[in-house]
């Protein structure tokens, strides 16, 4: 059951848990413990490209950099500044359908890979934020993804069903929310034994996807409970110092 199933429980905690000031006390705490309760580990680590406080832009740029990778594609841009441009890489594509949204491309991701016939080395996927699309777009993903090349995601591990929601809009406002991108993201975990899967602790959870092998999960229509009962094991959940260690070299073509 997520959360609007559950009858919207302790919606003003969830609200007040995402005010301003709440947000602002959290930061806090987050740069003085090092670890931010509800996205994860914000700390300072030595990435391929330079010293950096861990996020998602610079998880990607990190395996740019060790891996040169030439050509990056982001599905879900909205504005250009918050990620795309901070990419370190010689080709970047952005695909969004909102006309408002500073992407080069303005389709849905579905409409996009329709048509594609271009390779891309690295993938971000943070467009709609539903299972059943996230599942979509790491197939369409893996269909287009150059030799030695990863899948990167976000959102993929809300701290709270608050975060889980089915939509964005809570009583005209926008508080933080990660939709149901995880089960996208559960369904790969539990259908395909040939790839390898992560989620890194930092920025509400950053997914890496790419061919290899896994041990898969026995979970079918995943519920917010499954998740919040199992999530070390359902999400494959490895820390930013994890990721630095298995991803520092860079690939050989067959994964291993
Ligand atoms: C969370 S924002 C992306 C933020 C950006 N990647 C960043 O990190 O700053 C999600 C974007 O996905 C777009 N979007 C929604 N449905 C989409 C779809 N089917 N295909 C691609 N993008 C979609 C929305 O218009 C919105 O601009």
């Amino acid at each position: 059951m997520d959360w609007e199933e559950a009858g919207r429980p302790n919606k003003a905690m969830w609200l007040l848990a995402e005010s301003k000031p709440v947000r602002r006390v959290r930061k806090a705490i987050g740069r003085v413990l090092g670890v931010d309760p509800f996205t994860g580990d914000t700390r300072f680590y030595q990435f391929a490209h330079g010293r950096h406080r861990a996020t998602r832009i610079q998880l990607v740029n990190h395996m740019i950099a060790v891996n040169s990778y030439s050509r990056y594609l982001e599905i879900g841009v909205r504005s250009s500044e918050a990620m795309l441009e901070e990419i370190h890489c010689k080709n970047r594509l952005g695909v969004d359908p909102d006309p408002n949204a500073s992407a080069d491309v303005c389709k849905t991701s579905d409409e996009f890979f329709l048509s594609n016939n271009q390779q891309f080395d690295i993938v971000f996927i943070d467009g709609n934020h539903t299972g059943d699309q996230v599942r979509r777009d790491i197939e369409n993903s893996l269909g287009c993804l150059a030799p030695g090349g990863v899948i990167m995601l976000h959102d993929m591990n809300p701290p709270t069903r608050f975060h889980a929601r089915g939509s964005y809009k809570v009583d005209g406002k926008y508080p933080a929310w990660n939709g149901t991108s995880w089960k996208g993201y559960a369904w790969a975990r539990a259908n395909r034994p040939d790839l390898t899967m992560y989620v890194v602790d930092t920025d509400w959870g950053v997914g890496l996807i790419h061919p290899g092998r896994q041990e898969t999960i026995d979970l079918h229509e995943p519920t917010y409970s499954d998740l919040s009962k199992n999530r070390g094991k359902l999400l494959n959940i490895i820390s930013v110092g994890d990721f630095l260690n298995k991803y520092s070299n860079p690939f050989r073509f067959d994964h291993d």
